[in-house]
Parts: C-alpha cells; structure tokens; sequence
C-alpha cells in the first residue's frame, strides 16, 4: 500500500484544525511537515510552537522534513512532539553517521532527504543499509506548489534497483509537484511513499479523500 504524505505547507492556515480534522476521515496517511529555517532554501515555515498543537488533532503519524541547515539542533527540541518520521537534507550535514546514530535513538524512523541535483550515489551503501527512508525531491526545496521535474523518475528507478539488489528496507518517498498525472508512473518506478500539498488542498470543496484516491 503506497502511503500519501499531505504536505501542511498547503492547508489554510486559518482553518488549520478544519483541515487537519477533514484528513482524520482519510486512513494511511502520514501529515508531511516542511520545516523551513530560511538558510538552507530561502523560505520559513513553522516550528515547535505550532507543531505542540498539530499533534494534539491530528490521528496521522507525523513526517518531519527538515529543511535546515544544523539538523542536529532540532533533533534534541523536537522530541517530545511525537514526530514518527525525522527527514533531514544529505546536502546539510557533515557528520551523516553520528546524527543517524542519535536520530535512531530519539524517532522510530529515519529519513534522509536529497535536493534534485544530488545523485543517488551520494549515499553510501551502508547508510542505506541503516535508514528507514529516502526522500527524493522532485522541485528545489522551499515551497509549494512547484512544477514536477520530471527527471526525478530515473532516481527512483535507481534506487529501487539498489535497494531491491540488497534487501534494503527503507521507503522512497518522492516530494514535490506531485498529482494524478506524475503518481502512476512514480508508483510504478518504485516509490511507496507520495507527498502532496497543492493537490490535495486545492481541492474546490475540500473533498481532500477524492484527490488521495486518485493519487492512489
Ligand atoms: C517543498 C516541500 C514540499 C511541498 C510539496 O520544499 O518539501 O513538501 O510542500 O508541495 P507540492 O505538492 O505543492 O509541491
Ligand atoms: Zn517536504
């Protein structure tokens, strides 16, 4: 079963509980959060304070993508928001094994994010072995509601290979500009995970499980 990621980014903001409640009538998905430090892309989101009171609506298992340039700094202040899935960028840190270590302690799960022009072959295979999610943007990170590129297919269809090869378990996750046109072949090339914003909360009457089915 492939899981969709609604991105928050797109929900209205001044209706924040109305939506997060419309995505509690929809099952297996996880709330995708694009946390943004205006460093690492030119753009900022919300952080601790807002997250405190997502979580007490929303029923979905919280995915954290975070688009910062010190990941290690939020790893620690984040831990008590019952975040599910802790994604941070390849391209933003330098120690990547010591703060897999420490993510592995503190979030079930463990993903690592990789901008459009970073290869596949950025990650060495024993981190791979050891992660638990690989996100694959498919626009530059920092906002919403971006044409899809569509090159990305070919990541996709190169790290399921890789992963297939070598009995990996981690999920791929794609990001950005996804709608019923790119999800097929997506689907199709490997990944099992599928983050949507604009699609989904442009829905003219916020019938939000209609757009997650088509994706699906
Ligand atoms: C972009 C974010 C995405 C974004 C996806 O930097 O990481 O999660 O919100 O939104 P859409 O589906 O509108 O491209
Ligand atoms: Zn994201």
């Amino acid at each position: 079963m492939v899981i969709i990621s609604p991105s928050l980014l797109s929900a209205n903001f001044l209706e924040l509980k109305t939506d997060l409640e419309r995505l509690n009538t929809v099952d297996n998905l996880w709330l995708h959060l694009d946390i943004m430090d205006g460093h690492f892309v030119p753009n900022l989101t919300f952080g601790e304070p807002v997250l405190n009171k997502v979580k007490t609506v929303s029923k979905h298992k919280l995915d954290a993508h975070f688009m910062v340039t010190n990941p290690d700094f939020y790893a620690d202040s984040f831990k008590d928001l019952g975040i599910h899935n802790f994604t941070f960028h390849w391209e933003a840190v330098i120690h990547h094994d010591r703060l897999i270590q420490k993510l592995k302690e503190i979030y079930p799960s463990v993903g690592i994010s990789l901008n459009p022009s970073t290869p596949v072959s950025a990650i060495p295979k024993y981190i791979l072995g050891k992660i638990d999610l690989i996100l694959l943007m498919s626009v530059n990170p920092g906002f919403g509601g971006q044409k899809f590129i569509p090159e990305i297919v070919d990541k996709v269809i190169e790290l399921d290979k890789i992963r297939h090869e070598n009995k990996f378990k981690f999920q791929i996750q794609v990001d950005g500009g996804i709608n019923d046109q790119n999800a097929g072949y997506l689907i199709q090339a490997g990944a099992n995970n599928l983050v949507a914003g604009n699609y989904i909360f442009s829905e003219p009457n916020k019938d939000y499980l209609s757009r997650v089915n088509k994706i699906r």
